[in-house]
């Protein structure tokens, strides 16, 4: 399966660069072609001569080596792989691609790319469980960067004990090539993690009563099932609708908008939201405790407080905002202009807008006609089933991640 294969290794410096020989010698072995960046660093711990003789091509070291930049400038040494693998992925590494530096060679490689990079992470346990390091990666996987490892065990400094190992040669070969099989297996999405919300929301008046909308979450439920079909894995955040969780998902059932916020947030990161609820935009400001009852008060009146959010929430997250955030826009009137304004406010990629005056039937409806508004333009997609709407938007995803 690696067999014509480019893969192109970025090697950083860590003591766990010298597995890379063995991980080059395998992947040699399965007829993968292995061009190699070493960091100044990597190069303390194993030489250029050792890894260019295990991968039988000439090792890049140098962003300002004229003669590689007139052979082959460091864009496309960044683009002439199918894959990027970082090994071993150091703190300092990994702390660069999150904030886009490039000041060598391996780190122009990376931010210049437009491949996929699977890292493997070796590090001291504390640098790995250091809040900086921790956030790095939440930055990374939300920009669609996929890791393997690192795995527990002992360090090299004597007496260290913890996570921090990079993972085996062996594994890296396994998660390589879990990476072709799924994109050859029509499996796109696969390794990728996405947030959907579906539905209505709740908002209680009393232990009894609610105000709630018409959504059937037929729409978002749909685009949770064509997402994990393409090997997305899949959190479905779903409002009170009487829909069966769709294969390979994982659903979390909520109520209210807040709940639904919540459940939103700690599905984060992930590499894209999709957010299709109809989240009811006010609440009742206090909640009765007991039933509302008639009585010689008369007639109730209620007071709202307005609900979070949730797509504005995610798509403005200061840290873990996915690459990629889908909004909906259900309208009656002046569609376009609206949907473009939700576009802006919500700090969204994409506003699937759809009408939905009741003429249309589609709210509730299995059908749907829908536009996809985004900065650059607008597409108007034919009238078809909600299932082919959730197919077409998939097909978006897989171009954009
Ligand atoms: N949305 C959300 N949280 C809210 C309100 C809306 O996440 N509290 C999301 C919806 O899931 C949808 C998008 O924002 O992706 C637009 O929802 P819509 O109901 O069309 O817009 P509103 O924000 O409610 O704006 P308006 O009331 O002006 O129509």
């Amino acid at each position: 399966m690696l067999a014509s294969k480019r893969i192109l290794l970025v090697i950083a410096g860590g003591i766990a660069a010298y597995k890379c020989l063995e991980l080059i010698r395998r992947l040699r072995e399965r007829g993968a072609h292995v061009r190699v960046v070493m960091t100044k660093a990597a190069q303390q711990f194993v030489t250029p001569l050792s890894v260019g003789a295990l991968s039988e091509d000439r090792v890049y070291t140098d962003l300002f080596d004229l003669t590689a930049e007139h052979e082959i400038g460091h864009i496309r040494l960044s683009r002439e792989a199918d894959l990027i693998v970082v090994a071993p992925a150091t703190a300092d590494l990994l702390a660069k691609m999150a904030n886009g530096l490039c000041d060598d060679l391996a780190s122009n490689v990376l931010l210049a790319t437009d491949k996929p990079v699977l890292a493997a992470p070796a590090m001291n346990p504390r640098m790995w469980g250091h809040p900086a390091t921790r956030r790095n990666v939440a930055r990374l996987v939300a920009d669609g960067i996929r890791f393997v490892g690192p795995n527990s065990g002992a360090m090299a400094e004597r007496g260290e004990f913890g996570a921090g190992r990079m993972a085996e040669p062996m594994e890296i070969l396994a998660a390589i090539e879990a990476q072709f099989e799924a994109a050859g297996e029509g499996r796109p999405l696969a390794g990728r993690r996405v947030v959907v919300t579906a539905g209505p929301t709740h908002e209680p008046i009393d232990p009894v009563r609610y105000i709630a909308n018409r959504s059937s979450g037929k729409q978002g439920f749909a685009i949770a099932a064509a997402l994990a079909r393409a090997g997305a894995t899949v959190t479905l955040v779903a409002g009170p609708v009487g829909l069966a969780d769709p294969e390979g998902v994982t659903v979390i059932r909520v109520e209210t908008a807040r709940e639904m916020l919540a459940a939103v947030e700690g599905a984060l990161p992930c590499d894209v939201a999709v957010m299709a609820a109809a989240v009811a935009d006010w609440r009742v400001a206090s909640e009765a405790s007991e039933k509302i009852k008639k009585g010689p008060e008369g007639t109730p009146s209620l007071a709202f407080v307005e609900n979070p959010d949730i797509l504005a929430t995610v798509g403005r997250h200061p840290t873990l905002r996915p690459k990629l955030v889908i909004g909906f826009a259900a309208e009656t009137e002046n569609l376009l202009a609206n949907a473009q304004a939700k576009l802006a406010k919500k700090g969204a990629d994409l506003i699937v807008a759809n009408d939905v005056s009741p003429e249309t039937g589609i709210m509730g409806g299995d059908r749907n006609t829908v536009r996809l508004v985004e900065a650059s333009g607008v597409t108007d997609w034919p009238d078809m089933a909600k299932d082919e709407v959730a197919e077409k938007l998939v097909a978006v995803v897989v171009e954009r991640v």
